[in-house]
């Protein structure tokens, strides 16, 4: 059956949001569906009485944007009408109006979007907008903080650049006999630092999963230094970490702290670089699973449902499973939203990995 279906992009962008727009419109139309794109994300969605959206044909695709960062939907601007700001002006239900009936306009049968761990959560908390259609949901981000799924898309993207970030500031380290410390971002998760400093050959990774000392993090460095005879290297630093008694950039701290012990040291921020770059093969195949999933999952008639790889294989679950199953916190940015994140389980595999090559990760037994 031919369904009318909108794909949305929400929240922070990364790298792979064209490849899964792509995957998801050019095999929707295949299918026989008919595929829109909203523009703006909820802005675009709530524009009063127009929704602003683009109807897809193989002449509004453009292939060189499937490998390229950011989202050509566009994911909305900060300023306007959008769950954060209407939570915080108490203009929350005219929003919500507001998106139900432009759904409503559109005459849309499903809804595909393609968000983060906050987006996601505020799905699964406001499921009441999406009662006239299917909801779907496909996890990106770069945290890898979204429960009940291995990998989400962006993740495989953000590690290649903070791994090339990395090459090249070893480089200059070895030139001047210093340490660089480097703050990826992640929130409260510490998976993207963990993979990244394991890509990069990092000597340690702190992450806020795993407590940490940081008199055995300079030991750990003041070992190298005269163990190996190496006097620079990189210490990965995740922007979740906290440090009692201090308050600031995390890495600015532990900067601080290692030139007390004449470590020398500076500190790098790859900011938003993260989110950038050229999609990776592997985000460009799991936009390919997970757009194959979700199409699959509407045509059976789901919804309510995230699409998910366990093991290889993409599967639906329920946004509400996915919710329960992570650590839940209020959320700092919109007022009465709580989400949900997936935490480095304390025996992931890579932890093991790290501290066999010698890795310091905190004082994990
Ligand atoms: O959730 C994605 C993310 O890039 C986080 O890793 C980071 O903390 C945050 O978004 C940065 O947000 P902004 O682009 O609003 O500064």
């Amino acid at each position: 059956m031919t369904k009318k279906i909108a794909i949305m992009t929400t929240g922070g962008d990364c790298s792979g949001l064209n490849s899964v727009v792509r995957r998801l419109a050019v095999a929707g139309i295949s299918r026989g569906h008919k595929m829109i794109g909203i523009l703006d994300g909820t802005d675009g969605l709530s524009r009063e009485n127009a929704p602003h959206f683009i109807e897809f044909d193989y002449n509004t695709l453009p292939a060189e944007n499937a490998r390229l960062s950011g989202s050509y939907l566009r994911n909305g601007n900060s300023h306007s009408l959008n769950f954060e700001t209407a939570a915080k002006s108490g203009q929350h239900e005219i929003f919500s109006a507001r998106m139900k009936k432009a759904m409503a306009i559109l005459g849309l049968d499903a809804m595909i979007l393609v968000g983060g761990n906050g987006s996601l959560s505020m799905a699964n908390k406001t499921r009441a907008l999406y009662s006239d259609l299917q909801l779907i949901g496909i996890p990106k981000t770069i945290d890898m903080d979204i429960p009940l799924t291995d990998t989400t898309i962006g993740f495989a993207t953000a590690v290649q650049q903070l791994a090339g970030f990395c090459d090249q500031l070893i480089l200059t380290a070895r030139s001047h006999h210093r340490w660089f410390i480097v703050q990826t971002m992640g929130r409260n998760v510490g998976m993207l630092a963990l993979s990244a400093g394991i890509a990069a050959g990092a000597d340690a990774i702190l992450m806020p999963e795993i407590k940490f000392v940081p008199e055995n993090l300079a030991a750990h460095c003041e070992k190298i230094q005269t163990g190996q005879g190496r006097d620079y290297g990189i210490i990965i630093v995740a922007e979740g970490i906290r440090i009692r008694g201090h308050s600031g950039e995390p890495a600015e701290i532990i900067s601080r702290l290692l030139k007390k012990r004449d470590i020398h040291n500076r500190v790098s921020f790859p900011e938003h670089i993260q989110r950038a770059g050229d999609t990776t093969a592997p985000d460009r195949i799991l936009a390919a699973q997970m757009a194959d999933c979700a199409l699959a999952a509407i045509e059976n008639n789901e919804t309510n449902m995230m699409v998910a790889i366990r093991d290889g294989v993409c599967k639906t679950v329920s946004l509400a499973d996915m919710f329960a199953a992570g650590d839940i916190k209020p959320d700092p940015n919109i007022p009465g939203l709580s989400v949900s994140d997936a935490l480095v389980p304390p025996d992931h595999p890579l932890l093991s990995v790290a501290m066999n090559m010698g890795i310091y990760i905190g004082e994990r037994k």
